[in-house]
């Protein structure tokens, strides 16, 4: 069987520099020649166009039929990205996944932990790696708040600071956390390390 090259996610709060970040990886295992492709959730399928829909406020879902949503959304971008993807011996870097669902649509009705459950219940495989962007909410806004684009559905204070929170509750042992106030070349050459590493033991 060919060796696995390695699935990695990145996650953290919005304005954490997730999407900057995998950019960058991607560009350096490219200039080393090393096979890789980025992908993100929600995908740019119809199911991901949905959620869209939804994060822009053009849609109203109830908190299961976020989750039920989310997760439909993760099977396609399983089957037409990511598994393929791997299949061909490319490393995957993925923005956002399984762990988003947990700590974003967790609150009064869902624990993170449950939501996490659910995912792993429909056989979504872990990653290899999880990412993490740490970041103070207050410095999440601010840098959102220098953003051009629409204001998106989470981007207040309390939302932030719940999300963080379950972040924390939910984070598996094979996390690398990651100060997000470094520079993005900074954080590139750490976690490029960590995903040759990764790949190295695999061969
Ligand atoms: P992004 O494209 O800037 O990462 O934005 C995606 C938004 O979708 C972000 O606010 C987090 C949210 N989201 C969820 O609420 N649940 C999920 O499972 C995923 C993947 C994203």
């Amino acid at each position: 069987m060919a060796p696995h090259p390695g699935f990695f996610v990145f996650e953290g709060l919005d304005g954490s520099g997730k999407s900057t970040l995998s950019r960058h990886v991607f560009d350096l295992l490219s200039r080393k020649g090393v096979p890789s492709i980025c992908f993100a959730e929600p995908t740019k399928f119809e199911t991901g166009l949905y959620l869209r829909k939804f994060l822009s406020g053009e849609l109203e879902l109830s908190g299961e039929e976020q989750i039920g949503a989310f997760l439909k959304d993760r099977e396609v971008s399983l089957q037409r990205n990511i598994l393929p993807a791997l299949k061909e011996g490319k490393i995957v870097l993925l923005d956002r996944y399984m762990y988003s669902t947990a700590a974003y649509q967790s609150g009064p009705e869902f624990s993170a932990q449950e939501i996490l459950e659910r995912n792993r219940a429909c056989g979504f495989p872990e990653p290899d790696l999880l990412f993490y962007l740490d970041l103070e909410p207050e410095q999440a806004l601010v840098r959102l708040e220098g953003r051009k684009e629409a204001k998106e559905r989470f981007e207040s204070l309390g939302t932030l600071e719940k999300i963080r929170n379950a972040y924390e509750s939910i984070l598996p042992e094979n996390t690398v956390r990651l100060d997000a106030n470094l520079r993005p070349e900074e954080l590139a050459d750490l976690v490029e390390e960590k995903i040759l590493l990764v790949r190295g033991k695999g061969r």
